[in-house]
């Protein structure tokens, strides 16, 4: 089928919201064989979200527009993980790509929340749906992985465990919804940079992997509430991510001092996620953070949400 055009009509338009991803447990082992780390994490999928749009544009190849939260800093050609997607749907349907994507973006650049991820994950969806491609779950697992070690998450949203290097997904059936307060700083982190960090503090003494991530499954499963979550909470690369970018320090010592049950980096950060003990203190918490200064943005959010593909 090589060389033929995409079956949809032209026009035609499918919007996906995909959401932002957090780590409540990152463990993070030594590097691999292949240079990536082992992970031991718990991933939850966040109500901080972009809009990913797929049009028929009527000619051959993929365009991309960006708007919103970091639009302007993003690549629009062929190294954006959106463009990627739409080209793997493309040539695992045997299609001529025919596609405008417009990302809509919420979601921080470079600030550990897995934005570029959770575009991959929405144009993959968007672009089956648009060009009517059948892909069963293993396969867009399979062209998921490919693209980024949190794009499978992306696609499933809710909580999930995540083994290998974050894309060997074990759902988790957590009771209960959690508010966070999401603040980003003017900086980023580049995820390989944060990693490296991580191997350079170890070879120093400093960390070691946290490998068991019962004790919080077990805390979603049960529906545990937020003051039990908040000591739970376990970031390996937060030390790594502190060590880049001092002013996290602060940033997260005064969410505490606001009333903050935790304060928790993003991933490989610098976004600092603080929990609350309910959407009341959320909204109170992200007021007083504001007030405070030191953060680019304040956003509310709530986990878990589910994925596109769900
Ligand atoms: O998988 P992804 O492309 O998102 O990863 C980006 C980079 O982060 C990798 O190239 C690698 O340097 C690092 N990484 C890692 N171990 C993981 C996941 C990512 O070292 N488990």
């Amino acid at each position: 089928m090589s060389g033929q055009t995409a079956p949809a009509q032209p026009g035609a338009s499918i919007s996906v919201d995909v959401p932002a991803k957090i780590n409540p447990h990152l463990g993070v082992g030594d590097p691999r064989a292949d240079g990536y780390h082992a992970l031991s994490t718990v991933y939850q999928a966040i109500s901080l979200h972009d809009t990913v749009t797929a049009e028929r544009r009527g000619e051959p190849g993929i365009a991309i527009t960006v708007s919103g939260e970091g639009a302007g800093t993003l690549p629009t050609g062929e190294e954006n993980l959106a463009h990627k997607a739409a080209k793997l749907v493309a040539l695992y349907a045997g299609i001529e790509p025919d596609v405008r994507l417009h990302l809509n973006k919420r979601i921080p650049v470079a600030g550990g929340l897995a934005g570029g991820s959770a575009d991959a994950a929405g144009t993959l969806v968007a672009c089956a749906r648009l060009w009517q491609v059948e892909i069963g779950d293993a396969e867009l697992h399979r062209l998921a992985a490919g693209l980024g070690s949190d794009v499978p998450f992306c696609l499933k949203g809710g909580t999930a465990i995540g083994a290998g290097r974050g894309e060997e997904l074990t759902p988790v059936q957590a009771k209960g919804t959690w508010h966070w307060v999401v603040a980003t700083t003017d900086t980023q982190i580049s995820t390989p940079e944060c990693y490296k960090e991580v191997d350079r503090l170890r070879e120093d003494g400093i960390g070691r992997y946290s490998s068991d991530v019962d004790p919080i499954v077990r805390a979603f499963e049960g529906g545990a509430g937020a003051e039990e979550l908040a000591r739970l909470l376990i970031n390996d690369m937060e030390a790594a991510a502190v060590s880049l970018r001092p002013q996290l320090a602060s940033l997260m010592h005064g969410g505490l001092e606001e009333g903050a049950l935790a304060a928790h980096v993003s991933g490989s950060g610098p976004t600092v996620l603080f929990l609350a003990t309910d959407v009341k203190h959320a909204v109170a918490l992200a007021r007083r953070i504001r007030m405070r200064g030191g953060a680019k943005s304040v956003h509310l959010a709530r986990g878990p949400v589910n994925g596109p593909a769900a």
